[in-house]
């Protein structure tokens, strides 16, 4: 018989025990590969006695896993900030390390779609048809996904967020909970769109996007107004 993948989760903080949650659904729907720890750098002393009340084990650092001869090939990013993702992300590949796709058995995945091996989807998100995630793209739960919609690498859609039909979010943007796009916009590389703001125009790259409508500095009515 097949040895097992043997997976490990990078982050012991919220998204990264989400992750953990994405794996153990998949495993008890009957996927099959084994969740061997969760690595952090400096995971705080109530994370590491949560993973123990789960029974999950603590591998240390980053530095130590990869020294370690024999333990885990495969990795899920469980890191919820892009920027520090897309550094970890590159740091993992280059020691050959292997990304594993984390998709929650209850998500609602479309016909045609295309999901990168490196992202997670979490309960309850819905990514309709022809949807793209690229890579170490992060779906938090409830979010949706409309028709066409392409998420580009290192970008997290927050829970319950609503990406309309056919909007492009650029890398590393972060779409607050709740948060709406409207349809056919495109939301610039490094954006954040914050909680509850709705996007009904495009929104250049690197700004901060707040309320209904969303308004940046750059769009005429400062949100700086509105901070
Ligand atoms: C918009 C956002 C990026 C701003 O973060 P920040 O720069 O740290 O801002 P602060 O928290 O210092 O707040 C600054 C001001 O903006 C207001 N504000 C913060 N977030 C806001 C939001 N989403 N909508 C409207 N106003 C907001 C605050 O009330 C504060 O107003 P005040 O100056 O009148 O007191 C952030 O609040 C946000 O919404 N991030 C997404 C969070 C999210 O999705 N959380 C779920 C995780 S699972």
């Amino acid at each position: 018989m097949q040895d097992l993948k043997k997976v490990v989760v990078i982050g012991a903080s919220g998204f990264g025990r989400e992750a953990l949650d994405t794996l153990e659904a998949m495993q008890a729907a009957g996927a099959e590969f084994e969740v061997e720890g969760v690595v952090d750098d400096a995971p705080s002393d109530i994370n590491l006695e949560r993973l123990e009340q789960r029974g999950i084990r603590y591998l240390g650092k980053r530095e130590d896993w990869v020294r370690e001869a024999g333990s885990a090939e495969y990795f899920v990013l469980g890191i919820g900030a892009p920027t520090i993702r897309r550094k970890i992300a590159s740091e993992l590949e280059a020691l050959g390390k292997v990304p594993f796709q984390a998709i929650h058995p209850t998500a609602v995945i479309g016909t045609n779609t295309e999901i990168a091996q490196s992202a997670v989807v979490c309960a309850r998100a819905v990514i309709s048809t022809n949807a793209s995630l690229g890579d170490y793209v992060h779906v938090n739960p409830n979010a949706t996904l409309g028709h066409d919609a392409r998420i580009e690498p290192f970008s997290s859609i927050n829970p319950a967020a609503i990406i309309s039909g056919e909007v492009l979010v650029e890398e590393e943007v972060l779409i607050g909970a709740g948060a709406t796009v409207l349809q056919q916009l495109t939301v610039g590389k490094k954006t954040v769109v914050g909680a509850g703001a709705v996007v009904t125009k495009d929104v250049p790259a690197e700004q901060v996007v707040v309320g209904v409508p969303g308004r940046w500095e750059s769009s005429g009515s400062s949100t700086t107004e509105s901070f």
